[in-house]
């Protein structure tokens, strides 16, 4: 990774006493009464905020939440459940700090949380006069919001341009080093897992991964369309029939590697979908006019789980059916396991995968489990993420 650690400034001794501006990701989701659901983002981002104040460092540390509108700050965009929630976890009070941009109290061993940034005007433009002033806050800025990696925002990219020193914080690390490790000098063969419902939403990634994976398992509606490029017919099967000549063209450029796409051999289909829906396995070949393909059938479930077996690398993106409903979930499940139980270094993320990982128990059996949504597709786009751009050039000036 080409960027300044603030692990090694930590360790240098460089941090003392200064004031350290850390960019977190808190973009949690909360319910209607603003309670937090879902913390990860928090705990994950703990770590790094915990090492600045054993180091001795002023400690300021933001995030945006939601998408907000610019100067109109309303009680919903507050963090004050974020301070509350990672004060918690660091078994300290986080005061939460409102219209922070000219300037901040915070004295060494402190931390405080300023407020939502995407309330100050100019941020998501990254207008430079904010950015400078943010830059001016501190003696360091720490990027350590990978799933905002993907945003050039005043307090993701301009404030790393002005601010004195630049670095990267522990969690943008491991996300820069697990991506590294998954696409740049993979273990193989890699295998990718790419599902979904649309091919034209994740067409630029399904591109990107054929010029580089031996496996590319498609899974959802993008594996219907798959199918329809394969001469197989998939009765009302949600697909992009248009798209057709997109998904040959991956096929073919994989074949033409000596890679494949795996196209499922049996499916399981319903006639409606819903979670009572009557389930019936079929061939591939003999799905009906008026079918829906909701899951991958049993056999294609099992051959994918043996290339998961033998895979050196893996990467997952997105459930292979409808696994939110009982009687589709096999396919999702039985690749979830063999990505478990496989000696592979594997990564995931996206939303929907996190939800699968979550279902069949298995966090601890995944070698990454990425914080970024947007961010870790573009990664997979295989475009190089404005932090990570920025911080390179920092780290090399
Ligand atoms: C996310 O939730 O994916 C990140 O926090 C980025 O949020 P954004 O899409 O609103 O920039």
């Amino acid at each position: 990774m080409n960027a300044i650690r603030f692990s090694d400034l930590c360790a240098q001794g460089s941090v003392a006493a200064k004031r350290v501006f850390i960019r977190a990701d808190l973009n949690v989701p909360q319910d209607a009464h603003g309670a937090i659901t879902e913390d990860t983002r928090i705990r994950a981002s703990a770590p790094c905020i915990q090492m600045a104040l054993d180091a001795g460092a002023a400690v300021m540390v933001t995030s945006h939440l939601g998408r907000p509108t610019e100067g109109a700050f309303q009680p919903a965009d507050s963090l004050a459940p974020v301070a509350k929630r990672l004060g918690e976890l660091l078994g300290r009070p986080v005061p939460l700090v409102a219209d922070w941009v000219d300037g901040v109290t915070v004295a060494p061993g402190q931390v405080v949380m300023l407020e939502n940034c995407r309330v100050n005007p100019g941020e998501k433009k990254n207008d430079p006069a904010l950015a400078r002033k943010m830059a001016a806050l501190c003696d360091i800025f720490v990027h350590d919001a990978f799933g905002t990696a993907h945003r050039a925002e005043a307090s993701t990219y301009g404030i790393a341009e002005y601010a004195a020193v630049a670095c990267a914080g522990p969690l943008l690390a491991a996300e820069m080093d697990a991506i590294a490790k998954a696409l740049l000098a993979p273990k193989r063969p890699l295998v990718a897992i790419v599902a979904g419902s649309k091919v034209s939403t994740k067409l630029t990634i399904l591109k990107s991964l054929a010029a580089n994976v031996d496996q590319l398992i498609v899974g959802g509606g993008i594996a219907n369309t798959f199918m329809l490029a394969a001469g197989l017919k998939i009765g009302k099967s949600l697909a992009e029939p248009d798209l057709l000549d997109q998904a040959k063209a991956v096929i073919e450029a994989m074949q033409a590697r000596g890679a494949a796409v795996p196209i499922p051999t049996d499916v399981v289909t319903a006639k409606t979908f819903a979670a009572d829906a009557v389930a019936t396995v079929k061939a591939a070949t003999d799905v009906a006019d008026d079918d829906l393909i909701l899951d991958i059938g049993p056999q294609t479930a099992q051959a994918l789980a043996a290339q998961l077996m033998r895979a050196g690398t893996i990467v997952w993106n997105g459930p292979v059916g409808v696994f939110e409903f009982a009687a589709f979930e096999n396919g999702t499940k039985v690749v979830a396991q063999a990505i478990a139980a496989s000696s592979a270094f594997s990564i995931a993320g996206g939303g929907d995968t996190l939800a699968a990982i979550a279902k069949y128990g298995i966090e601890s059996k995944i070698g990454y489990i990425s914080t970024g949504g947007g961010a870790f597709l573009e990664v997979l786009e295989g475009k190089t993420l404005p932090a990570f751009e920025i911080l390179g050039r920092r780290a090399s000036a």
